[in-house]
C-alpha cells in the first residue's frame, strides 16, 4: 500500500483542449508480438507506464534488445519466432494483469520454464482462465490455488483446440491467440460476446492471417511475424475520465485529441449518449484511418456540460466499457434517477473488486446505492459530500473519484493512488491543465 494520497475538489470546470497518454492494452501487445516477430518494430505513441513498462523488461530479461530514444518511441529488435531465452529470474508484472495473462500465453509453447510473479493485487488475480484452455494444449502449467506465482514448464510443442470462452475476455481470447500461434494445427476460439480485438489486429498488421467468422477466431500455428511501425493511439480508457469530467462541469467544452476509438472499447460513449450526453466525435482521416480493418481507429472527442438521466445499462455494454465502470458510476451518481449495471461480475476480479470498492466510496460521499452481486444500483443526487475514500490501491478507482470532486461540496481526499502511474502518468498535471483543482499529498 503506497502513502500517495490526492485531495481533489471541491468544484472546479474543465475546458481547453488535452490528449492522454498511449493506450496500455495496445503498447503491451506491440511489445510482445515485435519481440517475437522476425525484424525490428517501431512503436510510437508507446504508454510509458509502470505496466507496460513491466513487460518491456520482461521481454529484456528473455533476450530481447529493446531501445528506447524517447520516453514514448521504442524501438524492438525481434528474435524471431525461436528466439526468447529463459529468464534467469522469475518475471515480475508488477500490476499488469495483461502482462502476466498475454505472456503465458506467450510462453506456454516454449522450451524453457518460466515463473510469472506481480505486486499484492496481481497476486491474488484470477489465472485459471487462461492456465485451463492452455492444458488443453498440453501446456505445463501450475498456478497457486489459481493465482499466481504462475509456473510454466517447458514445452516439448502445443497442440491447436477449438474453445469457447466461458467469459468474454480480451485477455484469454488473447493467451489462447499467443500459444496458437505457436502450436502444431489450426487453433479456433469463440468468444461469448465481443471483447477488444486488439491481439486480432495487430497480429494482421505483423502479416499473420487470421480467419474470422462471426464469434469465432482462427488461426493456424507455425506463421512467421514481420516487425512493422505500431503507432499508439492515446488510450480510451484514459481518455474516458476526462470524457466524463467534461460532462460535469465543461460548460464551454473540452476537446480531447487522437483518442482511440476502436468499437470494442467505447461502450461509456453508447451509455453517456443514452444518458443524454453531448458528446461529438470526429474520426480522423489519416493515419490510423477507419477503413483498415488492421488499423486502430483515431478520433477527437469533444464534450459539453450536460444534464444526465440514469440508464439500465445493456449488458451487452459491459465488456465494450469494461475499464470505465469506475467513471461510468461517477457520471450515475450525477444524473437524474436510477441507474442499474448487471452482468459485470468481471468487475469483482480486477485490480480491485471494482463493484465493492465504488459502492464503499460512493456511500462515503453520501450517494445512496446498492451492491448487487454483479452489478451497482446508484440513485443519483445534486453532487457529492466530501469525505475520505479508499482506492484499494486501484488506479481507475483513484481517478473516478478525482473526478468526482468536481461535483463535490467538500474536499475528497483518496487514500493508495500511487498506481496511478501503471496506465496515466502524469494524471495530475493533465487534470490540472483541464481545470481540476487536485494535489497529491
Ligand atoms: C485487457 C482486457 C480487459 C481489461 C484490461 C485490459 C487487455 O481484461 O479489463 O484492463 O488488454 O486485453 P479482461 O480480458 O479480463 O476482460
Amino acid at each position: 500500500m503506497s502513502t500517495l494520497r490526492y485531495l481533489a475538489g471541491p468544484g472546479g470546470r474543465v475546458e481547453g483542449e488535452l490528449t492522454v497518454p498511449g493506450d496500455k492494452s495496445i503498447s503491451h501487445r506491440a511489445l510482445m508480438l515485435g519481440g517475437i516477430a522476425e525484424g525490428d518494430t517501431e512503436i510510437t505513441g508507446f504508454l510509458a507506464g509502470e505496466d507496460c513498462l513491466a513487460t518491456l523488461r520482461a521481454l529484456q530479461a528473455l533476450g530481447v534488445r529493446i531501445e528506447r530514444p524517447e520516453e514514448q518511441h521504442v524501438l524492438v529488435h525481434g528474435v524471431g519466432p525461436d528466439g526468447l531465452r529463459p529468464s534467469a529470474t522469475a518475471l515480475d508484472m508488477g500490476n499488469a494483469g495483461t502482462a502476466m495473462r498475454l505472456f503465458m500465453g506467450l510462453l506456454a509453447p516454449q522450451r524453457f520454464d518460466s515463473t510469472l510473479i506481480g505486486d499484492e493485487s496481481l497476486m491474488r488475480r484470477p489465472m485459471e482462465r487462461v492456465a485451463t484452455p492452455l492444458r488443453l494444449m498440453d501446456a505445463n502449467i501450475k498456478t497457486h490455488d489459481g493465482k499466481p506465482p504462475v509456473v510454466i514448464g517447458a514445452s516439448s510443442g502445443l497442440r491447436a483446440i477449438d474453445y469457447t470462452l466461458p467469459v468474454a475476455s480480451a485477455q484469454v481470447k488473447s493467451a489462447i491467440l499467443l500459444a496458437g500461434l505457436q502450436s502444431f494445427g489450426r487453433t479456433h476460439v469463440t468468444e461469448p460476446a465481443p471483447a477488444r480485438d486488439h491481439t486480432e489486429r495487430m497480429l494482421g498488421a505483423f502479416g499473420v492471417e487470421l480467419l474470422r467468422d462471426g464469434p469465432s477466431i482462427a488461426i493456424e500455428g507455425g506463421q512467421t511475424l514481420r516487425g512493422t511501425h505500431v503507432r499508439v493511439p492515446a488510450d480510451f480508457s484514459s481518455a474516458a475520465f476526462f470524457i466524463v469530467a467534461g460532462c460535469l462541469a465543461a460548460e464551454n467544452g473540452l476537446l480531447l485529441r487522437n483518442i482511440g476509438v476502436n468499437p470494442t472499447r467505447t461502450g461509456l460513449l453508447e451509455m453517456l449518449l443514452q444518458m443524454g450526453a453531448d458528446i461529438r466525435v470526429h474520426p480522423h482521416g489519416g493515419i490510423n484511418r477507419n477503413d483498415d480493418q488492421n488499423a486502430e481507429p483515431m478520433a477527437d472527442i469533444e464534450v459539453r456540460k450536460s444534464r444526465l438521466r440514469g440508464i439500465k445499462v445493456a449488458e451487452l455494454l459491459v465488456p465494450l466499457s469494461i475499464d470505465e465502470f469506475p467513471v461510468f458510476f461517477i457520471a450515475a451518481a450525477c444524473a437524474e434517477g436510477e441507474t442499474l449495471v448487471r452482468g459485470a461480475l468481471e468487475l469483482r476480479v480486477k485490480e480491485s473488486d471494482r463493484l465493492a470498492a465504488m459502492a464503499q466510496g460512493l456511500t462515503t460521499l453520501g450517494i445512496e446505492n446498492h451492491l448487487l452481486a454483479d452489478g451497482l444500483w446508484i440513485r443519483g443526487a445534486d453532487g457529492f459530500g466530501g469525505g475520505t475514500i479508499d482506492s484499494h490501491g486501484d488506479h481507475r478507482i483513484a481517478m473516478a473519484f478525482a473526478i468526482a470532486g468536481l461535483k463535490a461540496r467538500g474536499p475528497i481526499e483518496i487514500l493508495d493512488v500511487a498506481n496511478v502511474a501503471t496506465s496515466f502518468p502524469g494524471f495530475l498535471e493533465t487534470a490540472r491543465t483541464a481545470g481540476l483543482q487536485i494535489d497529491a499529498a
